[in-house]
């Protein structure tokens, strides 16, 4: 088990564009995913992106929670390897993001909400798949890692940034 560090907002690791992994079934690429896995359950999170943990490689993990997916199954721990998102139609929904990167903030993202992914697994194989809604946001918003770009950069509207735990106060 090893938690690695995780970088924060502004901390150059997170603003460059990632190279791809050039061998998915290199042991190395294993042993990263692994603890990466130990990180991101550490914090605790549901995502994480290599460059978040200074290694700035095209390789994200992610998951998401039952109840959370439109059909409420939720999708398993998987690690995505030179991830391509293709938006499958032009319509966007609003949703709130939070990120390790910017621990205890959140705010209101719009993003397609229907794509498809194409990755590679560790063993190299190709995956393929649809996402939407909720688990669509969670695969973008990792995948932006990859090319330096962290969610208040795709906010439109400042004013539902802020730290969660004013949000959850009653207003005075
Ligand atoms: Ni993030």
């Amino acid at each position: 088990m090893a938690v690695l560090k995780i970088a924060r907002m502004g901390h150059p690791a997170l603003m460059g564009i990632a190279e791809p992994v050039s061998d998915p079934r290199d042991p190395e690429i294993r042993r990263l995913v692994a603890d990466m896995v130990d990180t991101m359950r550490d914090a605790p999170g549901i995502g994480l992106a290599a460059p978040q943990v200074h290694v700035p490689l095209r390789l994200v993990i992610y998951m998401v929670p039952e109840g959370r997916t439109d059909d409420g199954e939720g999708h398993p721990l998987t690690a995505l390897i030179n991830p391509e998102i293709t938006v499958q139609d032009d319509a966007l929904e609003e949703g709130v993001e939070g990120c390790l990167s910017l621990p205890g903030m959140a705010g209101r993202v719009a993003r397609p909400r229907h794509i498809r992914i194409n990755a590679l697994d560790l063993d190299g194989n190709a995956l393929e798949y649809e996402a939407e809604g909720y688990h669509a946001r969670v695969v973008q918003h990792e995948c932006d890692h990859l090319d330096g770009i962290l969610y208040p950069m795709r906010m439109t509207d400042l004013a539902s940034f802020g730290y969660v735990e004013e949000m959850t106060k009653a207003p005075e």
